[in-house]
């Protein structure tokens, strides 16, 4: 269990990667010889992070606790195939229970690039008395609403839009009771919260932003991937 002061984080890789079409967990897909989870994780770390909890798909739970064996304070476990949120939740109850106001991150596995200062901002807003905290970036496409034959209701304002990035940081006590109350949509990916902190807006919480980082960029598609291939290579010839 993580100490009042240090933060711990639940580290999401349970996903097969559907979209990026590669054979295997996409956690597991390599960047310069090393895998997206494990560069994911070292992030965390350098960004101030105690206690790791990563989530695994359940059938390769060895491949990433051998994967992650040269990070310390780290435990590998089952996630869940049926949701992102599922696998939060099980993280969480892997780290086990922790002081209300310990920070507490959830980062996604597909963001393997993530600076270090987008993590201590993150901590550093908690601990500074938010309840929620998420890293965003202005928008730069415009967004349309469209109905399900794909015809157009709507265009926000794109200057009223963000979009958001991991890690998203919490009080144990928000996000815990967030988890609890949305549970039941868990079961199913089409239901589920796509992030953590629209399970606390579900529940009348306030969510604070900081400023994300374009390096912190998610790996999905197979364009994203080689964008994180260019982006590792310059970091480690520098
Ligand atoms: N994730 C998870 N458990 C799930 C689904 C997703 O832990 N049941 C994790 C992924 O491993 C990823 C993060 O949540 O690190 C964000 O999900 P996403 O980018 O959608 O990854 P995948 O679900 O693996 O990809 P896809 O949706 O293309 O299948
Ligand atoms: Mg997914």
């Amino acid at each position: 269990m993580p100490s009042k002061s240090e933060s711990c984080a639940v580290l999401t890789a349970a996903g097969s990667g559907s979209r990026l079409c590669c054979e295997g967990p996409k956690a597991l897909v390599e960047l310069s010889g090393r895998p997206l989870v494990w560069w994911a994780a070292r992030g965390l770390r350098a960004g101030g992070v105690g206690a790791i909890v990563v989530t695994a798909p359940a059938s390769s739970i060895e491949e990433f606790r051998s994967a992650l064996s040269d990070i310390d304070d780290l435990t590998v476990v089952a996630g869940s195939d049926r949701s992102r949120q599922e696998s939060v939740a099980l993280g969480l109850a892997a780290l086990g229970r922790c002081e209300a106001d310990t920070v507490v991150l959830v980062h996604d596995a597909a963001r393997p690039l993530t600076p270090p200062q987008v993590t201590e901002r993150v901590i550093d807003a908690v601990a500074g008395g938010a309840g929620a905290v998420i890293p965003v970036l202005p928008v730069t496409d415009t967004l349309k609403t469209v109905d399900a034959s794909g015809v157009v209701v709507g265009t926000p304002r794109r200057s009223d839009m963000v979009a958001v990035q991991t890690p998203q940081g919490f009080r144990w006590d928000v996000l815990i009771r967030a988890h609890e109350e949305g549970a039941s949509l868990g079961a199913d990916e089409a239901r589920a919260a796509t992030d953590d902190a629209g399970l606390v807006e579900a529940i009348g919480g306030s969510v604070q932003t900081v400023a994300g980082d374009e390096r912190s960029m998610k790996v999905t598609r197979p364009l994203d991937l080689a964008l994180a291939q260019i982006l590792v290579a310059e970091e480690t010839s520098a």
